[in-house]
């Protein structure tokens, strides 16, 4: 009866760190596509994001050349939000929020750059990022 308990104990803390193992691999990794995320992080995101804070940190595009790489980071960042969402790859309602934030922010910065209006650009760049804040505090390196 004892030995039973204590068998029953070993497979419980054993499923729940089998759990916690997937969970970990889900948010590192979708089920079948090859990108990791680190790498969708680190190849698509973080050039994007930092291009786009820097083309309006207390300036705008010089010309229209600027503002069309503007429209394509902020459509590639946007692109991104429903990647992180696909394949598997969406532990819990933090990430999904995040995502939809950072959805949801850059259209707000494409709709901003598609009328010039960099103040209005700039304000947007603050709501995508909250995304990247929100769901890294969650889930980044855990
Ligand atoms: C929905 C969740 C989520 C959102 C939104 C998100 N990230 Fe991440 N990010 C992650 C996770 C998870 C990792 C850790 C991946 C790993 O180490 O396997 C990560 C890692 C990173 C890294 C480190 C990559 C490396 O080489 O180790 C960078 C840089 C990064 N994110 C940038 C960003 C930026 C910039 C944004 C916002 C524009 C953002 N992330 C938004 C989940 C997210």
């Amino acid at each position: 009866m004892r030995k039973r308990a204590v068998v029953l104990a070993g497979c419980v803390a054993g499923a729940a760190l089998l759990a916690g193992q997937a969970l970990v691999a889900q948010k590192t990794k979708g089920k079948t596509r090859l990108a990791a995320t680190k790498q969708i992080m680190a190849g698509i995101m973080q050039p994007n994001c930092s291009a786009l804070v820097a083309a309006f940190k207390g300036t705008s595009p010089a010309d229209d050349k600027g503002w069309q790489t503007a429209a394509q980071q902020a459509a590639l960042l946007n692109e991104v939000g429903y990647l992180l969402m696909d394949d598997g790859r969406c532990p819990d309602a933090v990430w999904a929020g995040a995502a939809k934030t950072l959805r949801e922010g850059s259209a707000a910065v494409l709709d901003a750059v598609g009328k010039k209006d960099a103040a209005a650009a700039n304000t947007a760049i603050g709501t995508m990022t909250s995304a990247c804040k929100s769901c890294h505090t969650a889930h980044k390196g855990k």
